[in-house]
């Protein structure tokens, strides 16, 4: 008995070595899976001070930020700190053209002067527990992959009935290694969430697409909010009597910064990767899709920068959608020159021949994965054509507007033929407010240009059948001429325009309805659904399901098979902790990178009066008196920093803390040879972006003179660390 738990220790040690760096870890295994590489790479605290259910740990002072970026608490009043390009919506909200907080920041001197924002929300987890068990109970092999979800469906349920919580806290239940393992969330969500403090956007996005997935970098990407909670500190809908939050555990801020070696850690809500892929998912990546939807944005962006530099206004209302289709487009691309300098899919053929090599030779394994490669192989030859049409479909459909807004309107239509007139009244205004929000920044002039150049995409890049005949005849009408067909379309709409809009949506339900119908874009963009549907969604959707299957075998496979490897879940918009180390990097030869960039950085690249590089005036003064306070280090100011933390989109506004579990930066990118982290992460060249903390520091307290956010932080450096 001695024996075999003395091999099983020797074996457990052999499987902790050498997985730093890569993996999104659970916080709540962190104890039995990675304390002891952690302490290896430096850190000085234990895995209980990090996730605990018994007492308050760092976990109880990060929040999901409304649910697509991460925030953590800074104080014992709930003030929270995030990114600027987390904040933004919040940020543009209030802003007017008196009061430009895009432009000039905006700072809170008291609670009175918060601004309390409608639909955002902080959820903190409580606990997380392994619920496998109960998730598959019933199940066996012969159902059907309908029957079996069928069956988990059923007995999530069940479980979400059972389990004991507090009438305020919420229960989630989500799918890991997909879908072979199934951990459940007690959440605490809280909606009241007030604006606190920006630096104008020349300061929280400096560099703006230029810069953006790139190293070195000068941006103080952050921004502030509070959380407020009833008088009994438990979530409370927006009140003025409402209270700041007083939380379990707030972060302390190290004043120390960070050395080349030094572990960091990255706790947040990473999105969505896929680590365990086939080669041929892999490949397909690099050659067809993230091309396709490249290739498609390059024209979009191509139009709109057009507009945007020969009309003023043009450029403030496309500035947002501009940067969003950028900063996806530019991420790709740096996917594809990483997956490709790396060699990833060649590096992962061979982790498959391993594979192959392992399950040949034991009986067991043998029975239960035999072909399995060969069969996703297959599968991803077979969804390739209908991969491509979908990032078509989906890319074009959602760049020219004109489709979209026909599109909102199937609602209406729809709530008509469903529930009559009340049901139309009802999504009739619905509708209404949507559009009319979306014509505040919308040109016809940039989306009739953007419909000649990305239909003629649709037509000239696809195969015949799964373009709309409805276009096709259409196009023939106005002899070929995508200009012309644009200008055809766009006279027989009605809505992309406000007073258009009006004139369609008045008269009786019947008459309303009958005139959405025979709109043009209406028309059109059913017709393109419609073809979509006929042609590829089914093919499309049962051989994703037959991936999905294979995956979720294979997952279990890999994990069989390589009995020593530690293995993490994929990203999931779920809790998790990444760990690394400070480091700098080299991007090609004879380059090397520096893991910290100070504000001389910031000054080489300042242009006077330009959309990306200026700088507020004050800035430039502190600059050039070097008033940096307690934030600078012999007379210069750290301004961001690189470490190898496995991050990904979600992971915004997460934070970085020291060996101490003290706040040292402030996550918000990736570098671009790194972006590939998603699909295969190379410690070589995968580097998350952090703002200095001291960055934001030196800019709330010298920039924006707010001490009164100063005085209730804690800061702490050796001196008073034991
Ligand atoms: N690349 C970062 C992310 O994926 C930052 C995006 C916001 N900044 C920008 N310049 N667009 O969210
Ligand atoms: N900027 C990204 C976000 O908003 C984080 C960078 C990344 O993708 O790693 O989540």
């Amino acid at each position: 008995m001695k024996k075999y738990f003395l091999l099983a220790i020797i074996g457990l040690s052999v499987f902790y070595k050498g997985f730093a760096e890569e993996g999104m870890w659970l916080p709540q295994l962190l104890q039995s899976m990675n304390e002891k590489d952690m302490k290896r790479m430096g850190m000085k605290i234990n895995a209980s001070d990090i996730y605990n259910i018994n007492r308050g740990s760092l976990k109880d002072a990060i929040v999901s930020f409304g649910g697509f970026c991460t925030a953590e608490v800074i104080s014992d009043k709930g003030l929270l700190l995030t990114n600027h390009h987390c904040g933004f919506d919040a940020i543009q909200t209030h802003s007017s053209l008196q009061n430009n907080y895009i432009k000039n920041g905006f700072w809170a001197y008291n609670n009175g002067q918060e601004l309390k924002n409608e639909g955002l929300f902080a959820t903190f987890i409580v606990r997380i527990e392994d619920v496998t068990k109960a998730v598959l109970s019933g199940l066996r092999d012969d159902l059907s992959e309908k029957e079996r979800q069928g069956l988990i469906d059923k007995n999530m349920a069940a479980l979400k009935q059972m389990v004991k919580k507090e009438s305020y806290q919420d229960i989630l239940i989500r799918s890991f290694f997909e879908a072979n393992k199934y951990y459940l969330f007690v959440t605490e969500t809280y909606r009241d969430v007030r604006l606190v403090g920006a630096p104008p956007s020349s300061i929280g996005n400096y560099g703006k697409d230029t810069d953006n997935w790139m190293w070195p970098r000068h941006t103080g990407d952050f921004s502030m909010f509070r959380i407020y909670a009833g008088k009994n500190n438990k979530p409370a809908a927006y009140s003025p009597d409402n209270v700041p939050y007083q939380p379990k555990r707030s972060l302390q801020i190290s004043l120390d910064g960070v050395k080349e070696g030094d572990f960091t850690m990255v706790f947040g809500f990473p999105g969505r990767t896929n680590e365990y892929l086939h080669s041929s998912a892999i490949e397909q990546t690099v050659r067809v899709n993230d091309p396709a939807k490249v290739g498609i944005r390059t024209k979009a962006l191509q139009v709109i920068d057009g507009f945007m530099r020969s009309d003023e206004t043009i450029g403030i209302q496309y500035a947002k959608k501009y940067a969003n289709i950028s900063n996806a487009w530019k991420k790709w691309q740096g996917e594809i020159l990483g997956l490709t300098k790396s060699n990833a899919v060649q590096k992962r053929k061979e982790m498959e021949d391993g594979f192959e090599k392992i399950v040949l030779s034991k009986p067991e394994l043998n029975v239960a994965y035999v072909g399995l490669l060969n069969n996703l192989k297959t599968a991803y030859d077979k969804i390739e054509p209908y991969g491509f049409a979908r990032d078509y479909f989906s890319e074009i459909t959602s760049k020219i507007e004109i489709l979209g807004f026909a599109n909102q309107l199937k609602a209406v239509v729809n709530a008509y033929e469903k529930n009559g007139e009340a049901g139309y009244a009802e999504a009739k205004t619905k509708a209404i407010k949507r559009l009319e929000d979306d014509y505040g920044d919308y040109s016809v002039a940039v989306d009739k240009k953007l419909f000649e150049v990305l239909m003629d995409m649709y037509v000239a890049d696809q195969k015949d059948n799964y373009v709309s005949p409805f276009f096709k005849s259409l196009l023939k009408q106005n002899n070929n001429n995508y200009a012309k067909t644009a200008d055809a379309v766009f006279s027989q709409s009605k809505v992309y325009d406000s007073k258009k809009l009006q004139t369609l949506l008045t008269g009786s339900a019947k008459d309303v309805t009958e005139a959405i119908t025979n709109d043009m874009a209406y028309q059109l963009i059913l017709d393109m659904q419609e073809t979509f549907s006929k042609e590829v969604a089914g093919n499309l959707n049962a051989l994703q399901a037959e991936i999905n299957q294979l995956q979720r075998i294979y997952m279990k496979a890999q994990m069989d098979v390589f009995t020593k490897k530690a293995f993490y879940p994929d990203a999931n918009s779920t809790l998790r902790v990444t760990y690394g180390n400070v480091k700098d990097y080299q991007p090609r030869d004879g380059v090397k990178y520096e893991f910290q960039s100070y504000m001389e950085g910031v000054m080489e690249k300042y242009v006077p009066g330009d959309y990306e590089f200026d700088l507020p005036k004050k800035m430039i003064d502190l600059y050039n008196k070097k008033d940096f306070g307690r934030w600078g280090v012999n007379g210069r100011q750290p301004v961001c920093f690189i470490a190898a933390n496995h991050t990904t989109g979600g992971n915004s506004g997460s934070p970085a803390l020291d060996a101490y579990g003290n706040l040292v930066g402030l996550n918000f990118d990736r570098v671009w040879e790194g972006t590939m982290s998603d699909i295969n992460y190379d410690p070589s060249i995968c580097r998350n972006i952090m703002v200095d903390i001291r960055y934001v520091m030196f800019i709330v307290d010298k920039y924006a003179e707010a001490k009164n956010l100063i005085a209730e932080m804690k800061f702490v450096s050796k001196k008073t660390k034991k």
